[in-house]
């Protein structure tokens, strides 16, 4: 069994200036090192069980009880998810079906992209927002380091510092924290509304 490092769905550069080339190669230094440890870490064990891709080892780490495999395997994870669900900003307009599920769970933009502030805001350390449906409406959910807490996510703002820190950190003295910058920006402006909306299909 051997894990790819998949390529991103855009150009490193394709997120500026809302997520700069420097910050995207920052996640993929680390996005490789976790590829890297699962192939590394996941042994005859887990192929014994069938174990052949990643969502495979996501799942069997956790039933085998192997915390430190289970670790990296999220968050190798966790980044595929997010970038598939951003795209270059400002092509694409909201489709009906996600202008309806935003306006029943949220009204409209603003308390959707103030709640994921909020959410991370009171997230003490590094994690990811998921965004969910959850009792038939969309809700933030925070989850520290590399936990995903809902079962079919449709949407990830990876809140680790490495996503952020060199894009945001300067306009954060005062006023909100570059984090929360950080979220209001990816939410405006590099949202894959199809993709979340293919997402939400696979749901109903
Ligand atoms: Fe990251």
């Amino acid at each position: 069994m051997t894990i790819d490092l998949e390529p991103l769905p855009f150009a490193e550069d394709a997120l500026e200036p809302i997520i700069s080339a420097r910050s995207v190669q920052a996640h993929r230094v680390l996005e490789a090192r976790y590829v890297d440890a699962v192939n590394r870490m996941a042994g005859p064990r887990y192929v014994r069980r069938g174990v052949k891709t990643l969502d495979d080892v996501v799942a069997a780490a956790r039933h085998l009880e192997g915390q430190a495999l289970w670790e990296q395997a999220s968050q190798a994870w966790n980044h595929r998810f997010w970038w598939e669900g951003l795209r270059a900003p400002w092509r694409s307009k909201l489709p009906p079906m996600i202008r309806t599920e935003l306006m029943i769970s949220f009204k409209h933009m603003g308390p959707f992209v103030s709640s994921a502030q909020a959410k991370a805001r009171r997230l003490f350390g590094s994690g990811w927002l998921w965004l969910a449906k959850i009792e038939g409406r969309l809700q933030w959910v925070a989850a520290e380091n590399a936990a995903r807490p809902v079962r079919w996510p449709v949407l990830v703002v990876d809140v680790w510092e490495h996503a952020y820190w060199l894009d945001y950190a300067a306009e954060s003295v005062y006023g909100p924290s570059s984090r929360e910058l950080f979220v209001e920006a990816v939410l405006n402006n590099l949202v894959n509304w199809e993709v979340v909306e293919e997402r939400l299909k696979r749901l109903l």
